[in-house]
């Protein structure tokens, strides 16, 4: 393996300066030549399981902005998608699911689950093959919560009462659904990383709505499952955590699933990130909107994020994916901010 991937580097704990950095959605509406692939793919899934696209869209940000880490383009709602369920995305609407019920979780099965996702290991391969060999390349998948969230509402609600509501009335069923999710989605990062993934990221984006014992149960436990299966078989493949919203809560997520780093929301306080950061990697944590807004809100916040985290292992991203209004000039802006700081 390539000594100067300086992503590695930082997971292994060593502090490099400027950090390595990537932003998560990276690939997405903000940019022209995405929109443009979007439009010739069809569908969204459609372009997810197209090879030749999908390299296409993963390549875009690198060949624009030369990050040093580059995300597998796909959606974490494939997983759902090969184990049958019905998953459309529309326009405007985000995803929409038919909502599954307690006797469909008893059902739960797919024969076909890896021969579904086989399109999405190719373009790993072809991934890994085309990047440079500087660039890190990232697989990952949906935290079992965060996912059965969506396929027990069948769309994006603010606070996941539905799922909530249904891991309490149907404690059974919704145990079986993160167990199923939990097996099928260490399996489905482990042919990842054989087909060429150098690290791989969990998104848990819904862990900040639940309480003490669902996060430990529903959050904690099927997260630490998967990081043991991965681990059992690829001992040295970095994993990075991302507990959106998690507060208080990140620093026993971190030592209770073993993740080799952590994805910090911009909601953590940079003191606490510092905390952090002692026990590895942290990732983040610019609020997306200062990205959108640019000027003296970017400045300040990259300036902030390097002062308080600059000293230790950290990966420069924002707190959560980039938003489709954001301008390309501040992106550039941002790349020219974080490679250019000096300490
Ligand atoms: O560049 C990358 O980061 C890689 C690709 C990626 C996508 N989704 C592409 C995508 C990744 C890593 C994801 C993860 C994902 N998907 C998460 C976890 C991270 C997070 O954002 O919290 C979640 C919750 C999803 C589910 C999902 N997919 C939602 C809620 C939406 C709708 C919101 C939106 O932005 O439209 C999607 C659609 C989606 N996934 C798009 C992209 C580029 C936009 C769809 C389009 O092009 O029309």
């Amino acid at each position: 393996m390539p000594q100067n991937r300086i992503m590695l580097d930082v997971l292994k704990g060593k502090t490099v300066f400027p950090p390595p950095l990537w932003m998560m959605r990276q690939a997405g509406r903000y940019l022209p030549e995405y929109r443009e692939t979007r439009r010739r793919a069809g569908s969204f899934l459609d372009l997810c399981y197209d090879p030749d696209l999908a390299v296409e869209v993963t390549m875009q940000p690198i060949e624009r902005f030369g990050f040093d880490a580059s995300i597998l383009f796909s959606d974490i709602l494939v997983v759902p998608h090969a184990l049958g369920r019905d998953v459309r995305f529309e326009e405007g609407r985000g995803p929409l699911l038919t909502p599954i019920t307690a006797a469909e979780i008893a059902a739960l099965e797919s024969k076909t689950f890896h021969v579904n996702l086989e399109p999405v290991y190719e373009t790993v391969r072809r991934l890994r093959a085309k990047l440079p060999d500087e660039t890190t390349l990232i697989g990952f998948c949906g935290a079992p919560w965060t996912v059965a969230t969506y396929m027990i509402a069948g769309h994006g609600t603010p606070d996941q009462a539905p799922a909530r509501l249904f891991a309490y009335r149907e404690p059974a069923a919704f145990q079986h659904l993160l167990k199923v999710l939990a097996d099928h989605s260490a399996a489905y990062l482990i042919r990842q990383i054989e087909a060429g993934a150098d690290v791989v990221q969990i998104f848990d984006s819904w862990s900040g709505v639940l309480d003490d014992a669902s996060f430990d149960l529903f959050c904690v436990q099927p997260v630490s499952e998967i990081v043991g299966r991965v681990r059992a078989v690829h001992p040295d493949v970095p994993i990075i955590g991302f507990p959106k919203g998690a507060g208080a809560r990140y620093r026993t997520y971190r030592q209770k699933t073993g993740v080799t780093a952590l994805g910090i929301d911009w909601t953590v306080p940079l003191i606490a990130a510092k905390d952090l950061q002692r026990l590895g990697a942290v990732q983040g944590n610019l609020d997306p909107l200062r990205l959108v807004a640019g000027g003296k809100a970017l400045s300040d916040g990259v300036e902030a994020i390097l002062k308080a985290l600059g000293d230790g292992p950290l990966i420069f991203n924002l707190g959560h994916g980039i938003t489709p209004e954001t301008p390309i000039a501040h992106v550039e802006a941002m790349v020219k901010l974080v490679r250019s700081a000096t300490r």
